[in-house]
């Protein structure tokens, strides 16, 4: 019997801990033939490398090297070397995940081509057609032959959007799936240690959504908030290419190295960032994955975005949506935080480790 031959994609960052439980869980069958293609949004060692090293995923079997540029010109790009890719290699499925631009530049190309091909976390919507993510999921669900479910609200999203229901499948979350594998692993690193930080002594930020960090004054209040905060603890920041790039280019990158008690990190590796929110007292971000790995691990997030397409993190979990980036109303919530008055959550249904199993045997049936 010949094996079915799956191409799964990666693009960036939040892609690569997605796909490292699905290629596991496929590699495990012996009725599946995987292959994983790379489009080369993310690229350097911080943004790519050590997460394939780290998630033990081997070498792409195809690497597009697109590097960055507008959206238009990667997904162009990606969007005809990954026809020629197709051509020659006929997989039987092409697997698409979350919402970055290789997720819906791919699948409109293999759709094209006959291909059956599957979305992983599908039916997320924020509502907020001015994120790049939201028109990359709604293309992507428009045009997947079979959609993969993360939450509930997928799955009302989706039938509200008329997806027939043999389409869609309530799996859980691949990427609780990597926390789940990795997070004794992710005990074992020394960052705390390296950074000289205990556990629950200081808050841990991120931030890269253009709404925030592409204009001045959005970076101006970051560094307010910056500056609040370390009068309660210290701020780890991770601080994302984008970000960085636009600290420098509005002049600000001084002011904010200047800041008492910031610790600057560059982007960090898989298991250091989970060691990291696993003994965070408090998570800022505007990050979409963050939400949902702090709610699993039961720290509490203030998410900076008005709207979010995990509503279950608000709902269940530990995430507190801010709706601006108001330093003052910031300080507030995140005193309450600060002084124990946040939620414990729950962690939602079928966030528990095997949802990359569910997606193989249902690609298998
Ligand atoms: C992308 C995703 C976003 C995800 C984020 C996480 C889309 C539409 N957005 O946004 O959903 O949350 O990744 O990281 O796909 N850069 C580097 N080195 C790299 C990668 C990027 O320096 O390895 C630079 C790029 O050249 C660019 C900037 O960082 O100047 C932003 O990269 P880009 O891929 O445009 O989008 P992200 O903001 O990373």
């Amino acid at each position: 019997m010949s094996k079915l031959k799956i191409l799964s994609v990666v693009g960036a960052r939040p892609n690569f801990m997605k796909i490292a439980p699905i290629h596991r869980a496929f590699s495990n069958r012996q009725e599946i033939k995987s292959k994983i293609l790379h489009t080369g949004q993310h690229y350097d060692e911080k943004m790519s490398d050590i997460f394939f090293n780290q998630l033990e995923l081997p070498k792409p079997d195809f690497y597009l090297g697109i590097g960055g540029g507008s959206h238009t010109y990667q997904k162009a790009n990606v969007m005809l070397k990954f026809e020629e890719i197709l051509q020659e290699e006929k997989p039987d499925v092409v697997l698409v995940v979350g919402d970055v631009n290789a997720t819906a530049a791919c699948s409109i190309v293999a759709v094209k081509m006959g291909i059956r091909t599957a979305h992983v976390e599908a039916g997320l919507r924020s509502g907020d057609r001015s994120m790049p993510e939201e028109i990359n999921r709604i293309i992507t669900d428009a045009i997947c032959d079979l959609l993969f479910v993360t939450e509930q609200s997928g799955m009302i999203n989706l039938a509200k959007e008329g997806v027939p229901d043999h389409k869609v499948h309530f799996v859980g979350n691949v990427m609780i799936d990597s926390l789940t594998h990795y997070r004794e692993k992710a005990r074992k690193v020394d960052v705390l240690q390296f950074l000289g930080v205990a556990s629950r002594s200081y808050m841990l930020m991120t931030m890269h959504r253009p709404h925030n960090v592409d204009n001045v004054e959005g970076l101006r209040s970051i560094i307010e908030i910056i500056r609040n905060a370390t009068k309660h603890k210290s701020v780890l920041f991770a601080i994302h290419p984008r970000t960085s790039n636009n600290m420098k280019k509005f002049g600000l990158e001084e002011e904010l190295k200047g800041i008492q008690d910031l610790i600057l990190l560059e982007p960090q590796g898989y298991l250091e960032f989970l060691q990291l929110m696993d003994n965070a007292a408090l998570i800022i971000t505007d990050s979409g994955g963050i939400q949902e790995e702090t709610t699993f691990l039961q720290v509490p997030c203030m998410t900076f975005r008005d709207s979010t397409e995990r509503p279950v993190t608000v709902e269940l979990g530990t995430n507190y949506l801010m709706n601006d980036l108001n330093p003052e109303t910031v300080r507030i919530q995140m005193e309450k935080i600060l002084n124990g008055e946040s939620k414990t959550g729950i962690i939602p249904p079928l966030w528990d480790g095997k949802a990359a199993e569910r997606i193989a045997d249902i690609l298998l049936t």
